[in-house]
């Protein structure tokens, strides 16, 4: 995905929009949104991914009860789609759809991911055996001021070492900006599931998930906010020029906290 604006300034710019204007994207914006769809044909483990931009018809908007869309308000266009099931299939949306939500930011254009959503609005998206679809994402023109809400601290969520061992923005070094820009993710609820962990004297970084809420861990939105959180790291590494590849490696760190599980490793090439 190319973004003409510089990455950080878009990831700070998004928020969750819950208010939006009764007006339809315009039809250049949508081209520009399904361009970038196109774009997104693979996961992070190969698994096909269809992503769609949705234009609700008329008659559907008459429809809407509030609880279909989480009592956003005016939900007109979304972001979703389906992919191949894998072990990485959740991450792999979130990964892919963040960067569909960051271009929508750049569009000038408000977004709000939708863990809970009513299906029947969907129908378009034709579900093979094989696939799923984890969650959709909102977009449209802001009828709010937005802001994001609060973050934890980096001493909660990033650590060197071992889990016992917080790491400060200092020791990360070149990659206090990735870590940074991660921490700036959506994430289901904001429980930010994300923890980090970088080995000593390596470019190399483990992502773990802390389950944190047992209806969105049956849901699998823990998950999904994984893979948002590898799409920001990753865009903020690559803005930096910090070259890097994701590998799901057999042995990380030991002892890992309770309800904690590793996802993948971002190995750093330099
Ligand atoms: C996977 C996922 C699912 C979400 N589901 C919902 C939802 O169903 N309803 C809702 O109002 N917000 C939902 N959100 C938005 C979060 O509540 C929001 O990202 C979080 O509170 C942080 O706020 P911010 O995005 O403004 O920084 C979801 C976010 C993510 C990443």
């Amino acid at each position: 995905m190319y973004y003409k604006k510089s990455i950080d300034e878009l990831i700070k710019k998004r928020f969750s929009c819950r208010i939006f204007l009764e007006k339809r994207v315009e039809p250049t914006k949508i081209k520009e949104l399904k361009a970038a769809c196109a774009l997104c044909k693979e996961g992070l483990a190969g698994e096909k991914v269809k992503l769609q931009v949705i234009e609700l018809a008329d008659e559907d908007l008459r429809k809407i009860d509030p609880d279909d869309f989480s009592l956003i308000i005016n939900p007109m266009t979304f972001i979703a789609g389906s992919i191949q099931k894998s072990k990485l299939a959740y991450e792999s949306y979130g990964y892919l759809v963040e960067h569909l939500v960051l271009k929508a930011t750049e569009l000038g254009l408000a977004t709000c991911w939708l863990g809970y959503f009513n299906p029947d609005y969907f129908k378009k998206i034709q579900l093979a055996a094989d696939e799923i679809l984890p969650a959709v994402c909102v977009v449209g023109y802001a009828a709010e001021k937005g802001f994001s809400s609060g973050r934890k601290k980096w001493g909660d969520l990033f650590f060197i070492k071992d889990f016992k061992t917080s790491m400060s923005a200092i020791v990360a070094g070149n990659y206090a900006e990735p870590l940074d820009m991660l921490r700036l993710a959506p994430s289901a609820g904001n429980l930010q599931p994300w923890r980090v962990v970088k080995e000593k004297n390596k470019n190399v970084f483990h992502f773990y998930k802390k389950r944190l809420d047992r209806e969105y861990e049956k849901r699998k939105l823990h998950n999904v906010d994984i893979g948002i959180a590898m799409c920001h790291f990753e865009l903020a590494a690559k803005k930096n020029d910090l070259e890097g590849n994701w590998e799901k490696l057999k042995q990380t760190i030991t002892p890992i906290p309770e309800r904690t599980e590793y996802i993948i490793s971002w190995v750093g090439t330099m």
